[in-house]
């Protein structure tokens, strides 16, 4: 049999007036110049990478840049979730400040989330704001972080807590990254994408369901529609509420319950994406219990995260200590837990619950 080809580069808009850009998705998009093209004129670029990917993909992208900048400078910062605080963030303002960048300076962030996030939120304060492109090289940072201009990073205390919406100049995806990734990233990245269907898109989780096997096996046809079709719901979700004053928090299902078992596990132990896809399954009980959808959809959604190679079951860090850390999300409102339900297949919305409710949910959901 032929090997799978590989499908021409696609672009996918996200129109928010004059903070508008594109996201461009291709295999080897890295290396092609038309990338590049158009982004704002400086004399220096910074990328921002970390101890995993720069040795795989730093080298790619300072070939490609060193035609636009006089000089391309770079930052490597350790690698992982565990070390996405000030003090990592710091060693970017480090670098910014050694090497004398102007406010004109781009930034590039090439890595998963956890490097988009910080570079997102350096470029945000550096010198009160300089322009910043997205360069993802995880499915998760393909499909969610990099789009939509959310920057943060953790304290001790609750995820993401400190940061800005801050948006690119640009998000450029290279499928081709994504065949070093190890199964257990690309499966945390396959919660994001399996999550676009339960709250927005149910003829894309169909798709998801009958496409999961090639996805897990990388065909690049399937991961282009993936990403692709990810990006555009993004996209419109952004388009209407870049800053979260209502439809945005739908993107949230599965990280109220999913924050709490990464903050109450220690960030690091279990990946960003498991703990959203267990979350999921959390959110899912959550709306049957609220009578909102039946026992067969949840099955259904918690039977395509388990193919996914997620865990469906939650770690038992006790309802109490649960209820403890969720009352710090950012939907919380006066104390009060607020979670991302699915009112009917394809659709969510945004509700409290009491916690006895909340408390026969993890009583289901953890071990
Ligand atoms: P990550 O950034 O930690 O990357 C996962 C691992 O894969 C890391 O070890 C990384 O070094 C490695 N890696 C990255 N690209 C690789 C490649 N091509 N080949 C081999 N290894 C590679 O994790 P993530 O899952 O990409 O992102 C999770 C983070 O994103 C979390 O901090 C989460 O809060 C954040 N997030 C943000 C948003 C947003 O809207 N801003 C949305 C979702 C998640
Ligand atoms: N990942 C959730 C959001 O971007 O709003």
């Amino acid at each position: 049999m032929a090997a799978p080809t590989s499908p021409a580069p696609q672009q996918v808009r996200i129109a928010l007036g004059e903070r508008s850009y594109d996201i461009r998705i291709g295999a080897g998009v890295l290396a092609d110049p038309a990338s590049w093209a158009g982004l704002p004129p400086a004399a220096a670029a910074l990328i921002v990478s970390n101890t995993t990917v720069a040795p795989l993909y730093a080298q790619r992208l300072r070939a490609a840049l060193a035609g636009h900048y006089r000089s391309v400078f770079e930052v490597v910062l350790p690698d992982g979730e565990v070390h996405k605080d000030w003090s990592t963030l710091n060693l970017i303002f480090d670098a910014l400040l050694s090497h004398g960048c102007d406010r004109k300076t781009v930034l590039f962030a090439l890595g998963g989330g956890v490097v988009g996030d910080m570079t997102g939120f350096a470029a945000a304060s550096y010198m009160r704001g300089v322009p910043f492109v997205q360069v993802p090289t995880t499915l998760l940072a393909q499909v969610d972080s990099s789009v939509g201009g959310k920057t943060a990073i953790n304290h001790p205390l609750g995820k993401n807590m400190i940061g800005a919406f801050y948006q690119p100049e640009r998000v450029v995806c290279d499928l081709e990254t994504l065949a070093t990734l190890p199964a257990r990233e690309l499966s945390a990245g396959l919660a994001e994408v399996i999550k676009y269907g339960p709250i927005f898109d149910l003829a894309f989780f169909e798709w998801i369901e009958a496409n999961i096997a090639p996805l897990l096996q990388r065909n690049p046809q399937a991961l282009a529609h993936a990403v692709r079709r990810s990006c555009e719901i993004k996209a419109e979700v952004v388009g209407q509420d870049e800053r979260e004053a209502g439809l945005r928090a739908i993107l949230n299902f599965g990280h109220t319950f999913g924050h709490a078992i990464e903050a109450g596990l220690g960030y690091g132990e279990w990946l960003h994406g498991e703990a959203v896809g267990c979350g999921m399954v959390m959110g899912l009980q959550l709306s049957r219990r609220l009578g909102l959808v039946d026992e067969a959809f949840v099955q259904r959604v918690t039977t395509l995260i388990a193919r996914a190679g997620l865990p469906i079951v939650g770690p038992d860090l006790g309802a109490d200590r649960y209820l403890e850390l969720m009352r710090v999300d950012k939907k919380a409102e006066a104390g009060q837990i607020r979670f991302v339900v699915i009112e009917r297949p394809g659709q969510a919305a945004v509700r409290g619950a009491s916690d006895e409710i909340v408390r026969q949910v993890l009583a289901d959901c953890t071990r």
